[in-house]
């Protein structure tokens, strides 16, 4: 099988993923789970949460007001989004766009697991405090009891599988919506990220 046939089965098993605390709420809403989108073969893989309403809607990662922070981010270090696969943990929107909860994240997490293996990247950016602790934490990186404050923009290096491969803790891109010192800061996080490619 290859990496998009392997993701086509990551996509069937979640679409049916009745066992999920937010499935029946997406089925209520007509909802689609978000999976992931972009180049099975990136270097890079980005890391959101989960999806708002219009990631909901639309099956998108990343369409909405973060998605277009995101965009302008990537824009500003000239690193076009096909070339960059982004997924989230929770694959299901959460309610009113809550903070995942532990069991949920639990329970996704092994998704996103698989989709690391079958893309193999040399560099996870995670955007956001949940991202990266779960990042820190399924590597085991000693760096898992920093916070985000801490952490933003620091080269973490670990091996997963037999390859060597570099975390990068970005903010959440929502962070800077309404907020133009935090996209300045996204912006030099960026700045560092392209140094890795
Ligand atoms: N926020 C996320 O974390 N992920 C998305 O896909 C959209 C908004």
């Amino acid at each position: 099988m290859d990496r998009t046939d392997l993701m086509r089965q990551i996509r069937d098993e979640v679409i049916a993923l009745k066992a999920s605390p937010l499935y029946q709420y997406r089925i209520e809403n007509r909802y689609k789970p978000v999976i992931g989108q972009g180049n099975h073969d990136a270097d890079i893989i980005f890391i959101g949460e989960g999806p708002g309403k219009n990631e909901a809607e639309t099956g998108v990662p990343f369409c909405g007001a973060s998605g277009r922070i995101l965009d302008e981010l990537l824009a500003s270090i000239e690193l076009p989004r096909a070339e960059v696969y982004v997924a989230n943990i929770i694959k299901d929107r959460p309610p009113g766009n809550r903070d995942p909860r532990p069991e949920e994240i639990e329970l996704y997490g092994p998704f996103l697991d698989r989709q690391i293996e079958i893309i193999e990247p040399r560099v996870i950016a995670t955007l956001g405090r949940f991202s990266m602790t779960y990042i820190l934490q399924r590597y085991n990186c000693p760096e898992q009891t920093g916070s985000i404050g801490q952490l933003h923009g620091k080269i973490i290096k670990t091996v997963i599988g037999e390859r060597s491969t570099t975390i990068l803790p970005l903010y959440h891109p929502a962070v800077a919506v309404y907020n133009r010192n935090m996209l300045n800061d996204l912006k030099k996080d960026f700045v560092v990220l392209k140094s890795l490619i």
